[in-house]
């Protein structure tokens, strides 16, 4: 296949970015996605030119690395995949595609299609922990947890912290994320002593990182590569209100 790319390009944080167009040529579609800009790339640097820079590590679809919004969708046209996990058969002979980093005030453009998402580690140091010994691992059985309640929490527990969520969030919230992250212990006897320091810790540090506010859009449960559902967004409002009412904690 032959495609044109449109790729957002910005050398700096500072500077001011703009599209660029390449032709992808003789694209292979079993490549994935980040191998085929790795072809372009080595095509870059041979003629000269600077690569074009991108987050990615596992390619695996469990890291949370990779990112980027490909024709206005992030992580591009497959449900429930990572950019990493895109393959090339979803593209057809002569398409166009525009390729640019996720936009958020959260999430400022470091390099190209790479944005500094550190926003989210912070989120996750103010709550992202539990204090409780919890021994090792066969001691972690001793603790009857009922089987639904463990698979939420699994199901949770799944997001890779990848931000695509903020991206197709017309408010840029990181709720889902936020969510996620404090759900996941948050249903577990084991994150119980926390729970509404932890709920309360969480969103201020989420405010205090310039992310929007919900408004219900459920883009992010849409955008999401792991399936992270809204209604963690229901649990952590719950929590929020608890906390606040100061009837916990
Ligand atoms: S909730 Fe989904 S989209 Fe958001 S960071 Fe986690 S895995 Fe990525
Ligand atoms: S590179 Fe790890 S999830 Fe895509």
């Amino acid at each position: 296949m032959n495609l044109t790319l449109h790729v957002w390009r910005q050398p700096s944080p500072e500077s001011k970015g703009s599209f660029v167009t390449y032709e992808a040529e003789s694209v292979d579609r079993h490549m994935s996605f980040l191998e085929m800009l790795d072809v372009v790339n080595g095509d870059l640097i041979e003629r000269g030119e600077e690569p074009i820079a991108f987050d990615h590590d596992c390619r695996e679809g469990i890291c949370g690395s990779c990112g980027m919004v490909v024709n206005g969708r992030p992580h591009g046209p497959w449900d429930d995949t990572t950019v990493c996990q895109l393959h090339m058969r979803a593209y057809e002979d002569g398409d166009e595609i525009w390729i640019e980093p996720w936009r958020a005030a959260a999430f400022p453009v470091v390099k190209d299609l790479m944005v500094d998402r550190s926003s989210f580690d912070r989120i996750i140091a103010a709550g992202g922990y539990i204090t409780a010994r919890t021994g090792s691992p066969p001691d972690a059985n001793a603790i009857p947890v009922p089987k639904d309640v463990s698979d939420r929490a699994m199901d949770a527990a799944e997001c890779i912290g990848c931000g695509a969520c903020v991206a197709a969030c017309p408010n840029a919230s990181a709720m889902l994320f936020t969510s996620a992250k404090a759900t996941h212990l948050n249903l577990m006897p084991q994150g119980q002593p926390e729970r509404y320091r932890r709920v309360l810790d969480m969103v201020l540090q989420m405010e205090a990182e310039n992310f929007g506010n919900c408004s219900n859009h459920g883009a992010c449960e849409v955008a999401c590569p792991k399936g992270i559902s809204i209604e963690n967004i229901a649990m952590l409002n719950r929590d929020f209100l608890t906390a606040l009412a100061g009837r916990a904690d």
